[in-house]
């Protein structure tokens, strides 16, 4: 539903968006996630027909994004990065205002669906200049989707508004992906993972990973961190035992007891030698590394 290959965008002599490859399936979320200045916003006006590649293409819905750019626009609902909002239309005017602009016939029903979908059907008749943050973030999303477009851009939809309606809004996209395209970028690694099927994890214009979160995780810190306390023996001492372990390759003492890497799954060694040297196991349990971590280890090699 979206191909992208090898999209480029140069400003001047400035590399914004450097050989972006990537599909997205119908019902699928997909998250693009990176810093600020990493390259989400020019990616997403590309796609959307915004501005052209310098290099490189892409389809939606199978339309080539330059060559039959009119078409490819029709099938996609893009939530720009700042909403251009007219004050003094009302809430149903501007959502009659853009299906209309998008050729869509039967306006009445597609305006009261958009409406409805976003909770915004009792502030119709409301001044879009005296709306609320979140409700315009929900506007921009009714103006977005009112021509029922099978694939859905959103560029940082939950930024600027409140926890309630962040969470609305993150509903709301993973409603839109049981059925649509969906491409949604964000910098916050929580948000990712809670949303997206699938994350591009995005850095200086380049994909520097990709995958579902959980195998990202896995796949970009091989092996594990286990959490050990002990109980009968002093902490040097101890340390050195969870060091000569094999696989072992990191101990640090960590609260009451130490925080172990290793480069497989070193649970059964471990409580052998531990027991072996006479020492009590209180506990042993995984550290799971967080997108976070995976993405700022990323981020600082790049
Ligand atoms: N119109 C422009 N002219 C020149 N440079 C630009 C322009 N738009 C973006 N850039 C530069 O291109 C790079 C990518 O910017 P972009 O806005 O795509 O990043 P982003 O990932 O959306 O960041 P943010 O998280 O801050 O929204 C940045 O270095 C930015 O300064
Ligand atoms: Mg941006």
């Amino acid at each position: 539903m979206i191909e992208a290959k090898g999209l480029t965008k140069r400003y001047g002599d400035r590399l914004a968006v450097d050989g972006i490859s990537f599909t997205a399936k119908q019902g699928e979320i997909v998250g693009l996630l990176g810093p600020n200045g990493a390259g989400k916003t020019t990616t997403m006006r590309m796609l959307t027909g915004f501005m052209p590649p310098t290099t490189g293409s892409a389809q939606i819905a199978g339309h080539d994004i330059v060559e039959d750019s009119l078409e490819a626009r029709r099938n996609v609902g893009y939530l720009p990065e700042r909403v251009p909002l007219y004050p003094d239309m009302t809430v149903r005017g501007y959502v009659t205002f853009w299906a209309k602009l998008r050729g869509v016939k039967a306006s009445k029903p597609a305006v009261d669906a958009a409406l409805a979908r976003f909770h915004l059907t009792d502030r119709q008749n409301q001044l879009v200049r005296h709306l609320s943050k979140g409700l315009k973030q929900r506007l921009g999303l009714a103006q977005a989707l009112v021509h029922n477009p099978p694939v859905i851009i959103l560029d940082e939809p939950t930024i600027g508004i409140d926890p309630q309606q962040v969470i609305e809004v993150r509903d709301a996209v993973r409603a839109l992906g049981q059925d649509h395209t969906v491409l949604f970028s964000t910098h916050i690694l929580s948000e990712a993972e809670q949303v997206c099927d699938r994350v591009l994890i995005i850095n200086h214009g380049k994909i520097v990973a990709q995958g579902k979160p959980a195998d990202l995780r896995r796949q970009l810190q091989p092996g594990s961190t286990l959490y050990v306390v002990t109980r009968g023996a002093d902490k040097k001492k101890m340390r050195d035992l969870l060091a000569s372990v094999p696989g072992v390759t990191h101990v640090e003492g960590s609260g009451d007891g130490f925080t172990v890497k290793a480069n497989t799954d070193v649970r059964g060694e471990l409580s052998t030698h531990i027991s072996a040297a006479g020492v009590t196991l209180l506990e042993m349990r995984p550290v799971t590394t967080s997108l976070e971590d995976v993405f700022l280890e990323l981020v600082k090699e790049g």
